[in-house]
């Protein structure tokens, strides 16, 4: 049954994350053929954005230290972006040897997290970005670009709020095409979020991207389709986290948020009974079951 609600998009696009925020915090590292065939099949439900690997420095993240491996694997479908995070130059001439046509660099919005993710400081971290997005810009590569710690920060408390829209408007002034509003440790709620984007002055370029520590992805996923987003970052099967933040736990699954907006009738695109066997199937090779509530649910028949 489809119940929609006034205010609503018709269409939202789901940023598939899955592949690099999921596989980039598991204990193990994932098989390389694993990962072709995981995102082979959340390109074969419908996604048509997913962000497939890091051209991160490989003793920070080891999980995905064969980003230049898993490209060359990749069968890429028309149709389809494989967008790659990176945070610096070295990583910008990695991810052009093999061909990207869209990359993410990643900002905190709070001292102490640029320090631990990134070795900068608030200010710094721009001084390593700035030439990355326009060297990108320049070779034809679409640039998104995160901020991280948008709500709280383990170490520094409730972010404020001018201090994200400070770091997010520079982000967007330097010519990346989106912006995504992280919660890393998932200590947000509705309000926070509907208030986060009002002082952005609204929802252009916006997207948003939740994890879900304290159960409140879904609502805050509401807030912000109500605020107007239409870019929803999720991670099927709900895997994910950030190494450099131990309370960060998994990102929105993109499970639950298909349930929730085929219920509304707003569009995705994508195909729930696959992304749920994607899932269960991943779960096996992780050696776990998967966090999302309706890949449990679904499961159990
Ligand atoms: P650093 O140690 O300051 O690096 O790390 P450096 O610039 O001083 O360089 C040191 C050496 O590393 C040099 O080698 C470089 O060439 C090499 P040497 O000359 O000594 O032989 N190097 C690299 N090698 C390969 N690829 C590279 C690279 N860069 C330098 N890209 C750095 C700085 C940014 C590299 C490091 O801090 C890093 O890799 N951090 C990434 C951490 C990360 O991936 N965190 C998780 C992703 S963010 C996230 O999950 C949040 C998000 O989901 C949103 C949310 O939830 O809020 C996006
Ligand atoms: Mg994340």
């Amino acid at each position: 049954m489809r119940y929609p609600m006034d205010g609503l998009p018709q269409r939202v696009t789901i940023y598939e994350v899955g592949p690099r925020d999921g596989l980039q915090n598991e204990p193990v590292t994932v098989p390389v053929e694993v990962k072709a065939e995981f995102i082979d099949r959340l390109a074969d439900a419908g996604h048509r954005v997913i962000e497939a690997t890091s051209f991160v420095h490989p003793k920070w993240v080891p999980q995905l230290a064969d980003a230049e491996e898993l490209l060359t694997r990749l069968d890429r479908k028309p149709g389809v972006r494989y967008p790659v995070l990176v945070p610096n130059e070295r990583g910008l001439d990695r991810a052009l040897e093999h061909g990207v046509a869209e990359i993410a660099v990643f900002a905190s919005a709070t001292e102490t997290f640029a320090a631990k993710n990134l070795n900068r400081g608030l200010e710094s971290q721009f001084e390593m970005f700035e030439p990355v997005v326009a060297r990108a810009l320049d070779s034809g590569v679409r640039v998104r670009a995160y901020v991280s710690m948008c709500f709280g920060d383990p170490w520094e408390g409730p972010t404020p709020i001018s201090q994200v829209v400070t770091v997010g408007r520079r982000l967007l002034a330097l010519g990346c095409y989106e912006l995504s509003l992280g919660d890393t440790i998932g200590v947000g709620t509705p309000g926070h979020v509907a208030a986060l984007i009002d002082a952005f002055g609204g929802p252009e370029r916006l997207a948003v991207h939740f994890h879900d520590t304290y159960g409140q992805a879904l609502g805050n996923t509401l807030a912000a389709l109500r605020a107007g987003v239409t870019v929803v970052d999720a991670s099927t099967g709900g895997i994910g986290g950030c190494p450099y933040a131990e309370s960060a736990t998994g990102n929105l699954a993109t499970e639950d948020l298909v349930w929730m907006l085929q219920g509304l009738g707003i569009e995705t695109g994508l195909d729930l009974d696959k992304l749920v066997t994607t899932s269960t199937w991943l779960a096996g090779r992780l050696g776990r079951p998967s966090p999302s509530r309706v890949v449990q649910a679904l499961s159990k028949g």
